[in-house]
C-alpha cells in the first residue's frame, strides 16, 4: 500500500514542537519535530529522534491509561506519509478546551512561585512550610490559560475555569486531570520514576464528553524525576534536559542566560547524551525497546 506524500495534506498550523496537517475534515496528522527548547529558547541543532521518542511515549501512555483519546490509527497507519512514520499520530480533529489542564503532585516551577507569593496555587490553599520539590498532601488541579507562541501560560483559578467552561465541564476537567495523573504517576512509580506534574489537553467528543488529546505524559509536557535521587528542598535535575541546561549555564557555552543573545549551538556530545536520555526515559517507562519503534530509516 503506497503511503501518501506529506505535500498532499494541507498544513494547518505549526506548534512549538508539532506540525499539524489536515488529512480530511475530521482527521488531523500531528507530526512531532526534533526541536528542543530550554530557558525559553529553541535550541540548535535538533535532538535526532526526539520527535519519534516522544511519539512512542504518547502511544505507550494512551494505551496504558485506558481513557478515551483522540487516536484514530496506529503508528504505521496507511495515512501517515513514509517520511514522517514514527513521529506522527493520526487523530480525530476535535474542538479543544482552551484550558491547559495541569496536575501537580509536587511543588516546583510556577506552582512554587505562586505558593511563595500567596501561600496558594491557583487559589488552592496549601499548608505552610512547603519547599522546592515538596510532595503535596494530595495532587492538585492547577489549570492555566493556553498562551500565544512565545508567551508563558498563566495559572488560573478553578473559579476562572467555571466562568469560562461552565461548572459541569470545569468539574469534569478537574476530575479527569487528577484521575489520569494518578494513573500515570502510579505506573511511573512502579518503574522508579516520579511524575512530579503534567499538562493534559482535552477535546470535546460528539456526546460532549472529554477526550484526551495532544501528547500525553511526555517529558515535554511533564516533569519526570528519578525516585532514587529525589530530595525535597532542592531543585530536582530534569530527567531529559539537565545535560543541556548544565552545558548552557556552565562555563563551556560562554552564554549569559540573562542577556538577550540566543544560546550557542549545542556540541555533538551534548546532543548525543541528550538523545540517549530521551531513549532511556521511553524504555524505562514503557519497558519496550526503542529499536523496535518504526521510522528509523527515514528519520534523518
Ligand atoms: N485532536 C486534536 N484536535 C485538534 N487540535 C489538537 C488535537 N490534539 C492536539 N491538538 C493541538 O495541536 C497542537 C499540537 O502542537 P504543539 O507543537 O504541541 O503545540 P503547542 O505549541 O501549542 O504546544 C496544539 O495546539 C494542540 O492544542
Ligand atoms: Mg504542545
Amino acid at each position: 500500500m503506497a503511503h501518501p506524500d506529506l505535500e498532499s495534506y494541507r498544513h494547518v498550523a505549526s506548534g512549538k514542537v508539532r506540525e499539524i496537517y489536515e488529512i480530511d475534515a475530521d482527521t488531523l496528522l500531528l507530526v512531532a519535530s526534533d526541536r528542543i527548547s530550554a530557558y525559553d529558547h529553541i535550541l540548535s541543532p535538533v535532538i535526532p529522534d526526539k520527535g519519534r521518542i516522544l511519539t512512542a511515549m504518547s502511544f505507550f501512555w494512551f494505551d496504558a491509561l485506558g481513557v478515551p483519546n483522540h487516536l484514530v490509527g496506529g503508528p504505521t497507519d496507511d495515512r501517515i506519509p513514509e517520511v514522517v512514520v514514527g513521529r506522527s499520530m493520526v487523530v480525530r480533529k476535535l474542538p479543544m478546551v482552551a484550558v491547559e489542564c495541569v496536575a501537580r503532585g509536587y511543588l516546583t516551577g510556577s506552582g512554587l512561585l505562586d505558593y511563595r507569593a500567596t501561600g496558594s496555587v491557583c487559589g488552592i490553599d496549601l499548608p505552610t512550610g512547603l519547599d522546592e520539590a515538596s510532595k503535596l498532601p494530595t495532587p492538585i488541579f492547577t489549570p492555566a490559560t493556553k498562551a500565544e507562541q512565545g508567551e508563558h501560560d498563566e495559572n488560573i483559578s478553578f473559579a476562572h475555569v467555571v466562568e469560562q467552561e461552565g461548572a459541569e465541564r470545569a468539574e469534569a476537567l478537574r476530575t479527569a486531570t487528577l484521575d489520569i495523573y494518578s494513573r500515570g504517576a502510579d505506573i511511573a512509580a512502579e518503574r522508579g520514576i516520579i511524575l512530579a506534574d503534567t499538562k493534559f489537553e482535552f477535546g470535546i467528543g460528539d456526546d460532549g464528553g472529554l477526550i484526551l488529546a495532544d501528547e500525553v505524559l511526555t517529558p515535554d509536557s511533564s516533569r519526570y524525576w528519578e525516585a532514587a535521587t529525589y530530595r525535597a528542598g532542592e531543585v530536582q535535575p530534569s530527567f531529559d534536559k539537565q545535560i543541556v541546561r548544565n552545558w548552557l549555564t556552565g562555563p563551556a557555552s560562554g552564554w549569559d542566560r540573562a542577556s538577550d543573545t540566543p544560546p550557542p549551538s549545542l556540541p555533538d556530545d551534548v546532543v548525543a547524551r541528550t538523545r540517549q536520555r530521551y531513549i532511556d526515559a521511553y524504555e524505562w517507562i514503557s519497558q519496550l525497546s526503542f529499536n523496535d519503534w518504526p521510522g528509523a530509516e527515514v528519520s534523518r
